[in-house]
């Protein structure tokens, strides 16, 4: 309540964070922190092997990753900074409290990477140059910097999922070391080695000229594809054992298929598609195409962003577990807003009490503070949209419902305010089904 709502009435500023942190993580995993390992490692066998088509080929795959993880990577991660830091500005702030160091680190962490990365590219040697060793090491420092990165900022992460003793003690320690944060980190490892290999198998497939050479990289891609997805398998199954029991209820929900058992049907196809694709790229006369590794990196992204809107999603009602709900407002706050009311704690409302004429004003402030955060008006996704999901419904269904809201669906924040104020969200959201021009403020 200390900061404006910034309000994407149809997009959802929640879904523009994911469609930039999908992209972000897509980049970061696969090309920073995957591609770097990837590529430090088969420098190393090119030299020890003597093999000039493998060093070629790292060679020009980093090209590409330099050119995509300094122009579209940087500017998405910046991205999200905005995003979060505009959409969901308490949350941000409460995080930058407890974690203000570790994001102090990870910039630094970045910015090597990024210098590293100019360096490692720049100053390549070619296999049998005096200078290789030196050469591969600044390229491990490289792979070191982007994981090392990834370490800090997936404790952060983790702590907004289960922040753990951190509820209690409130140290920094105990939130940064929570649950999930060594298993995330774990399976986000392999993740990235697995998509990295995807692109990989296709950067083989099409860069590499000469037959044999190509075989040869796509077979060695091929097991890296195999080794990553071994281990993707019992880092999921243990980072997911490390979820909260409320959250882990709404993992089928969170991935958006319809159910259970399509949601197993689909991702153990998507698995089977990537074992088979990297078996057929590992067989001495590989027998595959450039449309197999696409669709490998295709289901590879498809599997982030479901892992990413999962994480996010199944934490509802909160945005940090147990500390704060998604809509910014601390749990702790809840008695105080209940008793004093919320539109004259918001600093940026421009109604302060609700009187009999200023009703349908404060119902709109309301429901801006309170459920615009997961909620649209006439949004793209109509079971978000809070006109279609309450058309037809009478106003004292609304108001119900509302008084009620994390009984009849426990990953909605309960209402928060005085009754007066949960009245006038209800004649607001009522007012929307007659006179849909109200929607604008
Ligand atoms: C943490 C996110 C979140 C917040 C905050 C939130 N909601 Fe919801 N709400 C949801 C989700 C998710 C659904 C269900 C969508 C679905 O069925 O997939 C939902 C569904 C609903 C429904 C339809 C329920 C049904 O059973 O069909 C109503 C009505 C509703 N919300 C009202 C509100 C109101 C009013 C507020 C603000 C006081 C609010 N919500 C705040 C996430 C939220």
């Amino acid at each position: 309540m200390e900061y404006p709502v910034f309000e994407l009435s149809y997009l959802g500023s929640n879904t523009l964070i994911a469609i930039i942190a999908i992209i972000h993580v897509v980049i970061s995993h696969g090309g920073a922190v995957g591609g770097s390992i990837f590529l430090v490692w088969t420098e190393y066998l090119a030299y020890k092997r003597g093999d000039r088509d493998m060093d070629d080929y790292a060679r020009r795959f980093l090209s590409v990753i330099l050119i995509v993880t300094t122009t579209v990577g940087a500017l998405t991660g910046v991205g999200i900074w905005f995003a979060v830091a505009t959409g969901q500005p308490a949350s941000i702030g409460s995080l930058l409290r407890v974690f203000f160091w570790a994001w102090f680190t990870e910039w630094i962490a970045f910015i090597a990477e990024v210098v590293l990365l100019i360096i490692y590219y720049y100053t390549w040697r070619p296999v049998g140059h005096a200078k290789k060793r030196r050469h591969i090491f600044i390229g491990v420092s490289y792979a070191a910097a982007a994981w090392v990165s990834m370490f800090i900022i997936t404790g952060v992460l983790a702590a907004m999922l289960t922040p753990g003793n951190w509820l209690v003690t409130r140290s920094f320690w105990d939130a940064f070391v929570n649950p999930t944060w060594l298993p995330s980190l774990f399976f986000r490892t392999a993740v990235a080695t697995g998509l990295a290999a995807g692109f990989a198998l296709l950067f083989a497939l099409f860069a590499v000229k000469g037959e044999d050479a190509r075989r040869r990289l796509a077979s060695y891609a091929g097991r890296w594809l195999l080794w990553s997805a071994a281990f993707i398998v019992p880092t999921g199954i243990w980072y997911l054992a490390r979820v909260p029991e409320q959250a882990r209820a709404l993992l089928v929900w969170a991935s958006g298929f319809i159910n259970y058992n399509t949601f197993v049907l689909m991702n153990t196809a998507g698995a089977l598609v990537i074992v088979l694709t990297a078996l057929a790229a590992i067989r001495k006369k590989p027998r595959i195409s450039g449309v197999m590794a696409l669709i490998v990196i295709l289901i590879s992204s498809f599997y982030i962003g479901e892992m990413e809107m999962i994480r996010e999603k199944i934490r509802k009602p909160y945005v940090v577990y147990g500390y704060m709900y998604a809509n910014g407002i601390r749990v702790e706050d809840m008695a105080r807003i209940n008793k004093d009311g919320i539109l004259n704690q918001a600093k940026w409302s421009t109604v302060k009490q609700v009187n009999g004429d200023n009703m349908l004003a404060a119902g709109r402030e309301v429901y801006t503070l309170q459920c615009s955060s997961c909620h649209t008006l006439n949004g793209w996704n109509s079971r978000r949209d809070i006109v279609a999901i309450t058309r037809g419904w009478p106003e004292r269904a609304i108001d119900g419902y509302i008084a009620n809201l994390n009984t009849f669906r426990y990953f909605m924040p309960p209402f928060c305010g005085t009754e007066a104020e949960r009245e006038a969200l209800s004649a607001w959201i009522y007012s929307l089904q007659k006179n849909e021009r109200l929607v604008q403020k």
